[in-house]
């Protein structure tokens, strides 16, 4: 009898338990729903008449095209970017712009923006361009900015590599800013995901274009879709409403979530690893399978050797890694898991001997978010809580890959070099 009162009680006290923390949990998500749905914000940056937010990226040939975007108040109807060659300013071009209205209802200082696009193409290759934008009704302008078209040849190039933005924008605006100063040779920036911490928020979206200003309206982004860039919906629709990408992935299930682009002699995939990872193999082994480039990058946001416990995605180590593997490779360039993490090379999930045997298997973090990090056996290269930007150069004569790690004050953390 005493026995069995013994045993109620503790099945009474782990139903107890196992309510509150049920309880718990459904109230964060109630919470969370709630916030999401119906609590008003505020931009700390509006829109206005001045076109703002001016970002390149590709979605089209990096050769031949650039896509612009920016944004102005939603009473601008029209707009248009204007270019030359920048040795040539007789050379001038127009381009009418797609324009759509961009609306978050519960921003309550800012609720609807104006969005325009407008793809820049039949340039030549290796070519410096000087381009603006604006309303020609209103005549309203951007001031004159510049970029470079990708090389035909193979030639030596360098491109900036950032683990998740997400939170501390502020901050994290000071390190882009500060890579830029450092490497103002970078092609290009490659994003690994989270960019923002609520997708769905356009006041984030503005805090991270604010970050940017002055350096993405000069070099492409190559963004990466994170967790935090689908927030829970199905749909990532302001990333996909922000970015002009290339149509090139596997499907429209994955249009603009998954694109390759060539660059020089680099081949880069970047890929949605919020979404199948089977579903896109058969594209990522088309794109890997080309063997005409010298170097061969991939992109996605959950690492395959994560930095932190519980934090495992095997789908993305047992589809993705054996074409890594396969295909050879080189860098698998990846974020979330907020702290700086840097494989031995790594084949069929084991350390190999040398780089020309494996994959390296970076995770890095440019935000002010941080995990704490166990060690691991693959690790190479790991610490927490530090923000970093990576700077990877090609030469060509040798062929060789430099990566390397800073900080904010361009403290060197980390370096590797591949020569083939
Ligand atoms: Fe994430």
């Amino acid at each position: 009898m005493k026995n069995k009162r013994i045993a109620y009680g503790l099945i009474l006290l782990v139903c107890a338990v196992a309510a509150f923390f049920l309880y718990k949990a459904v109230r964060k998500k109630a919470i969370e729903w709630y916030a999401s749905t119906h609590m008003e914000r505020q931009t700390p940056f509006p829109s206005s008449a001045n076109p703002d937010q001016i970002c390149l990226t590709w979605s089209g040939d990096p050769k031949t095209s650039a896509t612009v975007q920016w944004r102005t108040a939603i009473t601008t109807l029209d707009g248009e970017a204007q270019f030359h060659e920048k040795s040539d300013a007789a050379s001038s071009e127009v381009v009418p712009a797609v324009a759509s209205g961009l609306s978050d209802r519960l921003l309550v200082n800012d609720p609807d923006t104006r969005r325009f696009t407008a793809e820049l193409a039949g340039l030549k290759p290796g070519t410096a361009y000087s381009y603006r934008v604006g309303s020609p009704k209103a005549n309203v302008w951007s001031a004159w900015s510049e970029f470079t078209t990708a090389p035909a040849e193979a030639v030596p190039f360098s491109f900036v590599y950032l683990g998740d933005p997400q939170l501390g924008l502020d901050y994290w605006g000071k390190l882009v800013h500060a890579s830029f100063e450092r490497n103002p040779n970078a092609a290009f920036y490659l994003i690994a995901g989270d960019l923002v911490n609520n997708g769905t928020y356009r006041n984030e979206w503005d805090e991270f274009f604010k970050a940017g200003e002055g350096v993405f309206d000069r070099r492409p982004v190559l963004p990466v879709l994170g967790n935090h860039d689908y927030a829970k919906q199905d749909t990532p629709a302001l990333y996909l409403a922000l970015f002009g990408l290339p149509v090139s992935g596997p499907g429209d299930a994955f249009r603009e979530k998954a694109y390759s682009l060539r660059y020089s002699n680099a081949l880069f995939v970047v890929l949605d690893s919020n979404l199948s990872a089977k579903e896109q193999a058969p594209w990522l082994e088309t794109q890997l399978a080309d063997t005409s480039p010298v170097w061969k990058f991939v992109s996605y946001h959950h690492p395959a050797y994560s930095s932190k416990a519980n934090r495992d995605n095997p789908d993305v180590r047992d589809v993705w890694g054996p074409l890594f593997d396969k295909y050879h490779v080189d860098v698998a360039l990846q974020g979330h898991d907020h702290a700086y993490l840097r494989t031995y090379p790594m084949f069929a999930g084991k350390r190999a001997d040398s780089a020309a045997k494996g994959t390296y298997y970076t995770v890095t973090v440019s935000g002010t978010k941080y995990y704490e990090q166990e060690p691991h056996d693959y690790a190479a290269c790991a610490f927490p809580n530090i923000s970093t930007y990576q700077v990877i150069d090609i030469t060509t004569n040798p062929n060789r890959l430099s990566y390397r790690a800073f900080d904010l004050e361009g403290k060197m953390l980390d370096e590797f070099s591949i020569e083939k």
